[in-house]
């Protein structure tokens, strides 16, 4: 495993980010922060519940056209950011055998991804499995070259960017890419406002479990003393900017030390904070957002009911 965030850069960007988000109005945390080792685990869960489609969804769209993805890119090596358990990868693994030697899964959750590399490797020993631990927003040129790169950033994970910062994240990759690689980029897709807020607030409470987890890694790795039970998870679509927020809301109004921070933040009571958004797309607004990043479309394909899309850029 190659490490290009230790963990003294991780601690130093968590007291830099929740200074921000926490002094900002309204408060916001990236989600980045979500996925400590327990934060990883609760996002698998939530991967598996009825109500969240995208992971169904992109699985089926993976296992429909693996072969397609293989015969198009010929790739040597498949680079996954955000890659977490890197289930639904091994389909892609499979479809991609004949020509591929190299995996290097690429995530911020440093043990959890220890895991993932371990279990990939087992299965697949003529494979060479490489983890990377960055932060894909800021190590993008430290990530392995090499020849006939299939770049795959999966599970809707593209949404989490605000546009501004999607636009700087695809140019920013695009940067790296060589002629002969490529992207594959897994997208959700706009659809009824109800399935989507049910998509992030379940009826068993993983994902609220999963979005209250940001206030424990905070106790835990800043000494900050968030009563967890204190916030309530919310989803919610905002009509406008096509995405679901996740927030955190105050039951009642609460002061919080952050000790790390010796920052001291009054939360006024139903105060919102957001902690995710998720951007749901149209096709042709993702193209042009590839178009301008400097890809060029070569494939665009959904689940037999349109919910998910994956599709297959190249440098223009
Ligand atoms: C929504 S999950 C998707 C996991 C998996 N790719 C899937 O499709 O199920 C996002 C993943 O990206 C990782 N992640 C989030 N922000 C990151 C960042 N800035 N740099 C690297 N990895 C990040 C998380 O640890 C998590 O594994």
């Amino acid at each position: 495993m190659d490490r290009h965030l230790t963990d003294d850069d991780l601690a130093a960007a968590l007291r830099r980010d929740v200074r921000a988000g926490l002094t900002a109005t309204p408060k916001t945390l990236p989600p980045k922060y979500f996925y400590d080792e327990r934060g990883s685990r609760l996002f698998e869960r939530i991967t598996e519940l009825d109500e969240y489609y995208p992971t169904r969804a992109e699985r089926s769209i993976l296992r429909e056209r693996s072969a397609e993805i293989a015969e198009a890119t010929g790739a040597e090596t498949l680079l996954e950011l955000g890659a977490g358990s890197g289930e639904k990868t091994r389909l892609l693994l499979d479809g991609l055998a004949a020509t591929l030697r190299t995996y290097v899964p690429v995530d911020v959750s440093g043990d959890f991804l220890a895991e993932t590399v371990a279990k990939i490797a087992a299965d697949l020993p003529a494979l060479d499995v490489h983890g990377v631990v960055a932060d894909y927003e800021r190590h993008l040129p430290l990530l392995p070259a090499g020849p006939r790169r299939l770049i795959a950033f999966l599970g809707g994970t593209v949404g989490n960017f605000h546009p501004a910062d999607r636009a700087e994240f695809l140019a920013a990759l695009r940067a790296t890419m060589r002629p002969g690689d490529a992207l594959l980029l897994g997208a959700d897709l706009v659809k009824d406002p109800s399935r989507l807020v049910r998509a992030y607030d379940d009826a068993q409470g993983v994902t609220a479990d999963f979005n209250r987890n940001v206030l424990r890694v905070l106790n835990k790795d800043l000494g900050a003393d968030f009563d967890v039970a204190a916030f309530e998870h919310r989803s919610v679509w905002d009509a406008d900017n096509e995405w679901i927020e996740m927030r955190l809301r105050a039951t009642r109004a609460q002061r919080v030390r952050v000790a790390a921070l010796d920052l001291d933040v009054a939360f006024a009571a139903g105060e919102e904070m957001r902690t995710e958004i998720s951007a749901k797309f149209r096709p042709a607004g993702l193209e042009a957002d590839l178009n301008r990043a400097g890809l060029a479309l070569t494939e665009f394909w959904t689940d037999p009911p349109g919910d998910f899309s994956l599709s297959l850029s190249v440098p223009a």
